[in-house]
């Protein structure tokens, strides 16, 4: 499915009269099922951006069309809003804070059963939830609060697959777990992304999480979209990167420092160490 934002700008209301405008005429356009990351400084407004994809924020002008839905920002329908929180899944920061019933399968079924769907049928997609995001069976009588915290997380993103959704927006879901945990969810948003073909757009920080999981990047600075690319684009051009203050990857680093030692420029841009040793290989050097 796929998102489209046309002129979107956005503000918060901080007072009875005063507001602030977050989002700036952003315009971008995210094809179906491709996987997207959006970086940016702190404060550039990557969360409130996700927020206008599933009308939780909505566009003070522009619109947001996802799929055959358009959130606009006279948008009063909760018929539209309903078809639209149902088709994108959100995974917000810390997603495990929400948990709150007493088993994990109830945790999971409310959202299917708040859309009308049956206790049992809800019951039997919780399951196939909790074994897509590699969790057992038995998890599911478990009181949520019982797991770890990647368990948790891993419930949380099972309550938002069961809805089936074709967008799934995640702000910055590896925070707070050890490296382990956090290539673990990573790794499973990859695959559900690529075995379900879900669109999927992913808010970090972490610029080897771009390079390893995303196929296209857009940076936001002060609320606008300032650049949209396919990643192996992006990170070749270290200039820019160094003047937007970003990372480079850790393959990328070394490969910039190897190709200064030896004088030599490798034939390709190298976005994972598995990269950098077939680049060596292949011009001798390894
Ligand atoms: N509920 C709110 N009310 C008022 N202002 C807000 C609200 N949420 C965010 N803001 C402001 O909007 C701007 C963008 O915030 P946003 O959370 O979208 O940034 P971000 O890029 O996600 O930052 P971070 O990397 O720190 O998560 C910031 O200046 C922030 O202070
Ligand atoms: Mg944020």
């Amino acid at each position: 499915m796929q998102v489209n934002f046309k002129g979107v700008t956005a503000d918060y209301q901080i007072g009875p009269i005063r507001s602030r405008n977050i989002l700036h005429h952003v315009n971008l356009c995210l094809p179906s099922k491709s996987f997207t990351a959006i970086v940016g400084h702190t404060g550039a407004g990557k969360s409130s951006l996700l927020k206008t994809v599933n009308g939780l924020l909505l566009p003070k002008e522009g619109k947001i069309q996802v799929g055959d839905q358009t959130i606009t920002p006279e948008l009063q329908s909760k018929v539209v809003l309903k078809h639209v929180r149902q088709s994108v899944g959100m995974v917000f920061q810390f997603p495990e804070s929400q948990l709150f019933a007493e088993t994990v399968e109830q945790d999971i079924c409310f959202g299917p059963m708040n859309f009308g769907v049956s206790k049992e049928e809800a019951k039997k997609s919780a399951k196939d939830a909790i074994l897509n995001v590699g969790l057992e069976e038995a998890v599911l009588s478990a009181s949520p609060f019982s797991l770890s915290g990647g368990q948790q997380r891993r419930v949380a993103i099972a309550g938002v697959l069961v809805m089936n959704p074709d967008v799934l927006v995640l702000d910055e879901p590896g925070a707070g777990l050890d490296p382990q945990g956090k290539e673990e969810i990573l790794t499973l948003i990859k695959y559900l992304h690529e075995s379900k073909g879900i669109t999927t757009i992913l808010v970090t920080h972490d610029m080897d999480d771009v390079a390893r999981y995303a196929d296209d990047v857009v940076v936001m600075e002060k609320g606008k979209v300032v650049t949209y690319k396919p990643v192996h684009t992006f990170f070749n051009d270290v200039v820019q990167l160094h003047a937007w203050s970003l990372d480079l990857p850790e393959a990328r680093r070394l490969q910039l420092r190897l190709e200064e030692e030896a004088n030599v420029k490798l034939p390709k841009v190298c976005l994972t160490i598995d990269d950098l040793v077939a680049a060596l290989i292949e011009v001798g050097l390894a």
